[in-house]
Parts: structure tokens; C-alpha cells; sequence
């Protein structure tokens, strides 16, 4: 048993199941563990079959202060969205009748166009933050909108109702379409280095800022390259779309015509890092999802939206096989819902997709969903040396479920074990508050 030799005083002792995901094993159960945390809210220890009185004379707390799992209830990380758009949350839920182009143009440009207002941004960035943390949520990668206040008080809020966030200014200065939502180039510049150094100067723990270059045909080649400069200088996550849909990836040939592929697009930009997470990918070749390896990149897995659209389905098991990092975004809202879990179940049901085409296709199992949900996710926004999974240094970042609570939606049978009782939850779970 590991000695308390850090000044640390325990501040919270969890004793029960927990149930995480480690790089080698997608599901991990820890049966009658007790876990630690800090008064910095670091994992302090977790220790397996150890005698409680013991372990509370090493580390100093009393047994009293033991927080008891239940018989129906376990410890899991907390879910992490890698693509989700705050400001879109107003409609999510509603029009999903056109295809992406045509879906942005109708729909979103006008609805982000309304973020000038803060009272307007204050009400729905309050109450996605809120939803998403009720689902379940603890770590999301958002995008706001090109205004630089309203994108910081979407910062001010996650930090002050405790949810871990990248937060990204959208960067547009192309739209022919919706003329009057768009930046020009140094408008741009200015408002990224505005956004960065006052999102950094309120010293946010959990809260940081991410360079938002929209995707390619929002943004000139100039743009681009003066992000790409942004964040490489300053070491920051980089967010955007890559090859969501058919008529997108024909239109960046046309609107890119030097370049070899859409990923070229970004690469010769210096936007692919170790720090940067794409969303959807479904139409990205083989050796594109080579240069996402080479360079480290991720990709958000964003399957409601990549139906709800008719934008395409990725097959999570090439870029899995190709070794490129890879989370789930609920990429509200293209995506109607909010959920994680739906995001879970939306994986599966693509994969299964695949799988109906092609028996070939090797289906994911919900284990390995669990994983991409959780620290998958991590990785994918390279923050799983931080949290993601229960280790002891880590954050401790954790959803107490129950699966038996008065009218609940989960039934439980005699001798169904803490595997089954998280398949139930990942399936047919629901969150209470
Ligand atoms: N591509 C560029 N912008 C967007 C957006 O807001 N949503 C989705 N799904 N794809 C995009
Ligand atoms: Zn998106």
C-alpha cells in the first residue's frame, strides 16, 4: 500500500465499484476499491480489497467521512463532448431538413449572427451548459461564434458552473451567403489575440481558449495561415470541420485547387497538430487518415449530426486501425441532441450501419464506446495526462450513477454483474436531477 508521504489532506474517499477505461483495456472494473481525492481535487490513492480502517490511518481521514457506493451504483468517468457548437443550442432539436451547405446557410448563419446581443448569448450559454452538464458532460470542446464578449461569457459561465471547456471565437471571413456574418481577415486577427489573452488573464482552471478557423470554405488562405501562426505560437488546441460531407469536399477542391485533399488544405496551413481536433472526417481517404497520424491530429466522431444531415458515416474502426485519435461529439446542432449517451448509442447504430453493408466491417463493441466517450476523448483534446480515467495524479473528474432509482428506465435482474449493469446504463440510461 502506497504511504501518505505528500502533504496532501484527502479531501473526498468514494468506496464501491468504479469503472474507467485505461489505453490497454477499454473496460476496467475495480470491484471493492476505495478511491482518494486531494484537497486539490487530484487523485490521492485507490486502493483494491483493502481493510477501510487501515486505509484511513495511512492517508488520515476518518471512515466516517466514506462516501458508500451502493449495490446498483458505480463510478465512472465524466463524459467528454469533442464537438459541440453552444450557440446553436437555441435550435437543436429543429431543422434538420437540408444538407449541410444548404443547412447553414438557412439555418445557422442567421441564428449565430444573433450573438451580438449578450443578453441573447447569456440565456442560451447558460442553459447549454447547464444541459450538458445535467447529461452527464463534465468536459466540452465548444464553439461559440465570431463575437469575442459573448465567446467569452460562454467561457465565464462554464467555469462558473464547474464544467472543464475549450472554448473557440469562430474565425469566418468568407460567406457569400450571409453577408453580414463574417469578419474581415484583421478584424479576425485582432479579435483571436483579444479572445486568447482574456480568456487566459482570467486564470480559469478548467477553461481554455481554442483557435476556430470555421473549416476551409469559411476562411481565405491568409486566414488560415494567420491561425495556424496563432496557435503554434502560443502551444493552443486548434478545432475546425474536415470532410463532413460529399458536396463540402467538392467545393474545397474548387475553392483550394493547389491542394491535394481537404487535410492538405489544413496541413500546408500548419493547423494539423498534436493539439488539434477535427470533426466528422467521413469521407477522409486512407492516406489522409495517414498525415492525422504522422501529425497527431483527432478526429470528433459526431454521428447524430452525420445522420440527422445525410452528411455521411465514419467508420471509427479505419481511423481506429490507422492509430489517429479519436472522440464523440454531440456537434449540436446538426446533432439534435445534447447527450453523450445518445452519442454512444449513435456510434454503435452507425457501426452496426457499416456492419449491415459490410459483414466484413468489425463492429464496436460497447466497451470500446465507453472508452471513446470517455478517454478517448481525453486524448482526442490531449488532456489525458490531466483526467479521463481514475489514476492516481490525475483529476478526479467522476458521474456517480445509480441504475435503480424509483421509475427509472433500467430493470435489474438476479445475478447481473457490474458489466451488464453498464451496458444497461450506456443503452437505456437515463440522467435524474
Ligand atoms: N461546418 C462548418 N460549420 C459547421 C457547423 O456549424 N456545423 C456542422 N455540422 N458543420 C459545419
Ligand atoms: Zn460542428
Amino acid at each position: 500500500m502506497r504511504q501518505n508521504d505528500s502533504t496532501a489532506r484527502i479531501a473526498h474517499v468514494f468506496s464501491g465499484t468504479f469503472v474507467h477505461s485505461t489505453p490497454q483495456t477499454a473496460v476496467e472494473i475495480l470491484e471493492n476499491c476505495v478511491l482518494g481525492v486531494d484537497d486539490e481535487g487530484k487523485i490521492a490513492f485507490i486502493e483494491k480489497d483493502k481493510d477501510l480502517v487501515s486505509v484511513s490511518k495511512i492517508w488520515g481521514f476518518e471512515t466516517s467521512d466514506i462516501k458508500q457506493l451502493g449495490q446498483n451504483e458505480f463510478l465512472m468517468p465524466g463524459m467528454v463532448d469533442t464537438h459541440i457548437h453552444a450557440s446553436q443550442y437555441s435550435y437543436s432539436g429543429t431543422a434538420l431538413d437540408l444538407p449541410l451547405l444548404e443547412w447553414l446557410n438557412t439555418y445557422t448563419f442567421p441564428v449565430e449572427a444573433k450573438y451580438k446581443d449578450l443578453d441573447f448569448a447569456n440565456d442560451v450559454y447558460t442553459k447549454v451548459v447547464r444541459r450538458t452538464l445535467k447529461n452527464g458532460t463534465t468536459t466540452a470542446c465548444y464553439f461559440a461564434t465570431i463575437h469575442t464578449d459573448a465567446s467569452l461569457l460562454l467561457g465565464e459561465l462554464a467555469d462558473k458552473f464547474g464544467q472543464r471547456a475549450l472554448v473557440g471565437k469562430v474565425c469566418m471571413d468568407c460567406n457569400s451567403a450571409v453577408p453580414q456574418y463574417k469578419e474581415s481577415q484583421s478584424e479576425c486577427k485582432v479579435e483571436t489575440d483579444r479572445f486568447i489573452k482574456e480568456l487566459l488573464k482570467k486564470k480559469y482552471p478548467n477553461v481554455k481558449p481554442v483557435v476556430t478557423p470555421r473549416f476551409a470554405p469559411s476562411c481565405s488562405a491568409s486566414l488560415l495561415s494567420e491561425l495556424g501562426e496563432i496557435a503554434n505560437n502560443n502551444k493552443l488546441h486548434i478545432q475546425s470541420h474536415i470532410s463532413e460531407s460529399k458536396g463540402e469536399v467538392e467545393l474545397v477542391k474548387t475553392l483550394f485547387p493547389g491542394c491535394k485533399s481537404y487535410t492538405d488544405v489544413y496541413l500546408k496551413h500548419n493547423l494539423l497538430t498534436d493539439r488539434t481536433v477535427m470533426a466528422h472526417g467521413c469521407h477522409l481517404t486512407d492516406e489522409e487518415l495517414e498525415i492525422f497520424h504522422e501529425t497527431g491530429s483527432a478526429i470528433s466522431h459526431c454521428p447524430n449530426s452525420n445522420i440527422s444531415i445525410c452528411s455521411g458515416m465514419l467508420n471509427v474502426r479505419n481511423v481506429l486501425k490507422h492509430k489517429v485519435k479519436l472522440g464523440l461529439g454531440t456537434d449540436v446542432a446538426g446533432g439534435y441532441s445534447p447527450s453523450m449517451l445518445d452519442a454512444i448509442r449513435r456510434t454503435l447504430d452507425t457501426s452496426k450501419t457499416l456492419t449491415i453493408q459490410d459483414p466484413q466491417h468489425q463492429t464496436l463493441t460497447f466497451e470500446e464506446v465507453f472508452r471513446l466517450a470517455t478517454l478517448g476523448g481525453c486524448e482526442a483534446l490531449s488532456m489525458d495526462e490531466q483526467t479521463g480515467n481514475f489514476v492516481v495524479g490525475k483529476d478526479f473528474d467522476a458521474l456517480r450513477v445509480n441504475v435503480c432509482v424509483p421509475d427509472g428506465p433500467i430493470d435489474l435482474f438476479p445475478g447481473e454483474g457490474p458489466k451488464v449493469i453498464l451496458e444497461k446504463f450506456l443503452n437505456l440510461g437515463k440522467f435524474f436531477f
